[in-house]
């Protein structure tokens, strides 16, 4: 789908966008180390299979998270001293008191060496005192230090990142006390869809030298699971029907002698060149998921692949199988994975060091080339549902035309997540800025500045409130439409294409009403308040008059059933609506 169809705003679903469009040319971009290919996995274009339970429910974000990064300004060049000066202003300028709590330091904060034990480090030379004693001082100004990783081998700027390195990395970064975590999708690599041969299961208990074996017709087969013959190997059969979450082995009477860590070792038979990969429950519960790299049949038929597991004294049940049927289950798989190690960590630090638990905010960044929205809710508390944002008219209009239509996947937990706000920077005039400010809080949008709100500071050290960039992000009442506590995103009610009307329910059977002019001239908007009314997924009660505010002019108005405006081009006017 061609930009400029989604910039004129006609028919374009976000899914066709994220996997289409997107895949193309951003994909090489970014870098991504493998895209679908086989047809099973273009099959698997259109599907999410994968069960990941129930909302990811850390308690964090219920209304959209507020705060300033380090991206859209400043790229590669941040450092220690940056960060200070923007907690500084964010406090003086009143912007955390407007609810702009969270300083995240995006790309490049980091080291290119991990430390002897593998963990990450800050630059040395540009975070000098590191990233734990910058949490404390942004900490002490009332703010929350964020930090940034990628769920890829690398960052998108070639620095260390967090894939295979998930638990040390989530226990390194509540160690530090950061509270927001934003995951990159760059350099990523989709796991393995297909699934092990096993010829048998071997368990022992570790030191103990000894294991009991455990063949392809002790296990009970679910799903496509099959046994196949094979006079190869030594037991002449072998499980297969494992992979594209078709199947499952479950060895329902594995003894062990003692509580304790095992040694499981997969027996399998050696087939093909590609990877595998494997999920291993024990009693039901995960114990470990495990990828078995490329096989090499020529002298040998069969591999030991090992992993450690926790038994229980004496009837174990043990299951293996590939859950991911898709591109999506592997991307959702990832996330999720990277999420309950950060809930895990943080717990374990609070309880450890004996200090309340600083949740982390977990913003997932993978474009929504995978159906974030879909499975974004069960793996952390925000998804990017786009590519990056810049601050370009087209950009902003690009963004919102496939961000509008997610509303149904938002709400108090977990939100849709259009990219920073780039108010203030690049060549959006007065209405843009505006427009773009109105339409994040229309949608329920996480609220992260992208400029310099050092320039929100006069000299003296108050705050800029003739800065425009300053008024317009500081617009209180335009906030509580973004933090409105039932966290429900707009709805578009109407559209002719350049002309949009947007209805988000706020709690209390209040709503607010955003005309959105995409023209590049005026336009008179008309709606009739009734209509609204009647909308199934709006509270606002049939009444013979209104309370209306325009939140941009602050003017409050009683009407009966019809507002009528004008809007400017690439301009909105907000209004809260109350029956009177
Ligand atoms: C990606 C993300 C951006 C930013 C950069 C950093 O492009 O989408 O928001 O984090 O990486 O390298």
């Amino acid at each position: 789908m061609a930009l400029k169809e989604i910039i004129k705003g006609t028919g374009i679903v976000a899914g066709a966008y994220a996997v289409g469009a997107a895949l193309g040319k951003a994909a090489k971009e970014k870098k991504i180390e493998e895209l679908p290919t086989g047809l099973n996995q273009v099959a698997g274009l259109v599907k999410v299979n994968l069960d990941l339970g129930d909302d990811y429910g850390n308690g964090a974000a219920l209304t959209p998270p507020m705060g300033w990064s380090s991206w859209n300004t400043f790229k590669n060049r941040i450092n220690e001293s940056l960060i200070l000066e923007v907690a500084d202003a964010m406090e003086k300028s009143g912007l955390a008191g407007a609810g702009y709590n969270h300083v995240n330091i995006d790309d490049c904060w980091q080291s290119a060496q991990r430390d002897a034990n593998g963990r990450l480090q800050a630059d040395f030379v540009t975070f000098p005192g590191g990233i734990a004693s910058l949490a404390q001082r942004v900490n002490a100004k009332g703010l929350r230090l964020g930090i940034y990783s990628s769920n890829g081998t690398l960052t998108c700027q070639d620095l260390p990142a967090s894939l295979g390195n998930e638990d040390i990395d989530a226990r390194t970064f509540a160690e530090w006390g950061v509270e927001y975590f934003k995951y990159d999708f760059c350099n990523h690599k989709i796991l393995p869809l297909r699934g092990p041969c096993i010829e048998k299961i071997a368990v022992g208990a570790l030191g103990s030298g000894a294991e009991d074996v455990y063949e392809a017709e002790d296990a009970v087969l679910e799903g496509n699971a099959a046994i196949v013959d094979y006079d190869r190997l030594e037991t002449g059969k072998y499980i297969a029907g494992l992979g594209y979450g078709g199947g499952a082995a479950v060895f329902p009477q594995v003894i062990a002698e003692e509580d304790g860590p095992h040694a499981l070792t997969i027996c399998i038979r050696k087939k093909s060149h590609s990877e595998k990969f494997a999920v291993v429950e024990v009693n039901g519960e995960f114990a470990c998921d495990t990828i078995f790299p490329p096989t090499w049949a020529v002298v040998t038929k069969e591999g030991r692949h090992q992993v450690t597991v926790n038994l229980k004294r004496g009837v174990n049940s043990i299951k293996i199988y590939n859950p991911l049927a898709s591109r999506f289950d592997s991307s959702a798989y990832q996330y999720a994975r990277m999420g309950k190690a950060l809930q895990k960590a943080t717990k374990e630090y609070s309880g450890a060091a004996g200090v309340p638990e600083k949740k982390i905010t977990y913003s997932i960044c993978e474009w929504g080339f995978n159906l974030s929205w879909k499975w974004g809710r069960k793996a952390g508390n925000l998804w990017r549902t786009t590519l990056d944002i810049a601050p370009r008219w087209a950009s902003i209009l690009a963004i919102y035309e496939i961000n509008v239509r997610l509303w149904k996947y938002a709400g108090p937990g977990g939100w849709n997540d259009p990219d920073m706000l780039e108010v203030g920077n690049g060549g959006l005039n007065y209405e843009e800025n505006k427009a773009h400010f109105s339409l994040w809080c229309m949608m329920a949008a996480p609220l992260i500045l992208g400029n310099d709100v050092r320039q929100f500071l006069k000299a003296d050290g108050t705050p800029d409130t003739e800065n425009t960039a300053y008024r317009i992000v500081t617009n209180k009442a335009m906030i509580a439409i973004d933090q409105d506590p039932l966290g429900a995103q707009c709805r578009r009610i109407e559209t002719n294409g350049v002309q949009d009307t947007l209805v988000k329910p706020l709690a209390g059977g209040e709503a607010a009403i955003c005309f959105f002019n995409k023209a590049s001239e005026s336009r008179p908007f008309q709606l009739r308040l009734g209509a609204v009314a009647a909308k199934d997924f709006v509270d606002l009660p049939f009444a013979e008059s209104y309370e209306i505010t325009d939140l941009w002019s602050g003017v409050s108005q009683t009407v009966g059933d019809a507002i009528s405006c004008n809007v400017a081009p690439h301009g909105v006017r907000v209004f809260r609506v109350k029956a009177n």
